[in-house]
């Protein structure tokens, strides 16, 4: 039975080959000053910086700019972007880039108008924004982590060892966001398997949770079978236009809320994923991609219905004259198979783990209990040990 919930998504999506026109109807909207916020330089070598710049400008926008967004953004690079939106007086922030870049200029959004330390209210005490919000939009040039159209923005803070991520509300969210998949095409092929891994773990941790029959799940079992189906063309050819935009709205969907409504929804993995990356700095998907499949069979006994269902929908698994626990089993090994044949990481040891973390990631695992097993450390423990 779905659950009662209210849903509501205000971000205005353009998508396709035209998408950037998307930013001339937007701009007008705002004030004259924007802050262009991009990562490490990718959109400087493949032209995209270029484009944008030219329609801001086109648009008689005063730009100021904060580039070097890094993956896995810092406290120390929020405070220095609130500092630059502070003095540019920024009527808008322009995201160009990947979930990074997308999830600090959220992450900037809510804090330029605020006087507490942001790491202290959102991401240690979880508190709702109360001063005034700096609008965001989004320029997508990476797909995975649904950064676009939610209010997810995760940050890192390297001295107490804490990846944590705040999911803010409506207001909060991109006001609009482009997306063109011919601009993820530049994407290196490591990066690009480990978004469309996110993409599936994002899937995957709001499926395996509750036994009813739910509408979210079916989307979702879809969902799963076009990303399996389109991340195969495009590990062969990065420039498969079909592939790469069936992949990139897979990557909305996932995270947008709609498929969460109205069930539980388990997030383990991610919690798993975010304290190796507390520790090691490991690109997103690869942590996910690392610790899944020990996760997946620990948790199996508790789920073993909705694991056999997931091996029959999403991977063709025939049930017949096999136990529901050895169909799901089977549908696990079938995932398995996939995800090394995409070129992902299977484990903390190949991510360059040293073990020596392991109490340490133990104790940076946030605990959430919507899943098949509410974990303890010794759960923990034991899934971050057969990850090794
Ligand atoms: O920094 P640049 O030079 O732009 O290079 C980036 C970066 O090195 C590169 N890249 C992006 N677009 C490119 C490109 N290279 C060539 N051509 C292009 N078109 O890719 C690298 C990775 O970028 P990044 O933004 O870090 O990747 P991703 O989109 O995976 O974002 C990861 C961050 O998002 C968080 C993660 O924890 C991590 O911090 N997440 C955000 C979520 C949310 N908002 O809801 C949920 C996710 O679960 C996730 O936790
Ligand atoms: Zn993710």
């Amino acid at each position: 039975m779905l659950g009662n919930f209210t849903y509501c998504n205000p971000t205005k999506l353009y998508f396709g080959k035209d998408a950037l026109d998307g930013l001339k109807e937007e701009l007008p909207k705002y004030g004259k000053n924007v802050l262009l916020v991009y990562g490490g330089g990718s959109i400087k070598k493949n032209g995209i910086y270029d484009q944008v710049v030219a329609i801001l400008k086109a648009c008689g926008k005063e730009i100021f700019e904060d580039g070097g967004v890094m993956p896995n953004p810092t406290t120390e690079k929020l405070a220095e972007g609130v500092a630059r939106a502070r003095a540019a007086k920024a009527d808008l922030i322009l995201a160009v880039g990947g979930g990074s870049t997308c999830d600090y200029a959220k992450a900037v959004s809510v804090s330029v108008h605020c006087d507490d330390d942001p790491w202290e209210k959102y991401f240690i005490r979880f508190e709702e924004p109360t001063c005034p919000i700096v609008p965001v939009g989004c320029v997508l040039t990476m797909v995975g982590t649904g950064s676009e159209m939610n209010g997810g923005s995760v940050i890192t803070n390297h001295a107490q060892k804490l990846k944590i991520g705040h999911v803010f509300g409506e207001e909060v969210l991109p006001k609009f966001a482009v997306l063109n998949p011919e601009f993820t095409f530049t994407v290196p092929r490591y990066q690009m398997i480990s978004g469309i891994y996110d993409i599936m773990s994002h899937i995957l941790e709001q499926y395996f949770s509750g036994e009813d029959d739910n509408t979210s799940d079916y989307i979702m079992e879809g969902l799963l079978r076009s990303l399996i189906h389109s991340a195969e063309i495009a590990v062969q050819n990065p420039a498969d236009y079909e592939a790469r935009s069936n992949i990139m709205w897979t990557a909305t969907w996932a995270l947008n809320t709609l498929v969460a409504k109205g069930k539980d929804t388990d997030w383990m993995v991610h919690m798993l994923g975010q304290a190796v990356a507390a520790y090691t700095d490991a690109t997103h998907g690869m942590t996910l991609s690392a610790v899944s499949m020990p996760y997946y069979r620990y948790i199996l006994p508790y789920g073993v219905q909705k694991f056999a269902r997931y091996a029959v929908n999403v991977w063709n698994v025939d049930p017949a004259g096999k136990t529901p626990a050895q169909t799901a089993y089977e549908g696990l090994s079938a995932m398995e198979a996939w995800m090394k044949k995409l070129g992902l990481v299977m484990n903390l040891t190949d991510l360059g783990t040293s073990p020596d973390l392991l109490e340490g990631i133990v104790k940076s695992t946030l605990v959430m209990d919507g899943g098949y097993k509410v974990m303890d450390e010794n759960d923990i423990r034991a899934v971050l040990k057969a990850s090794f």
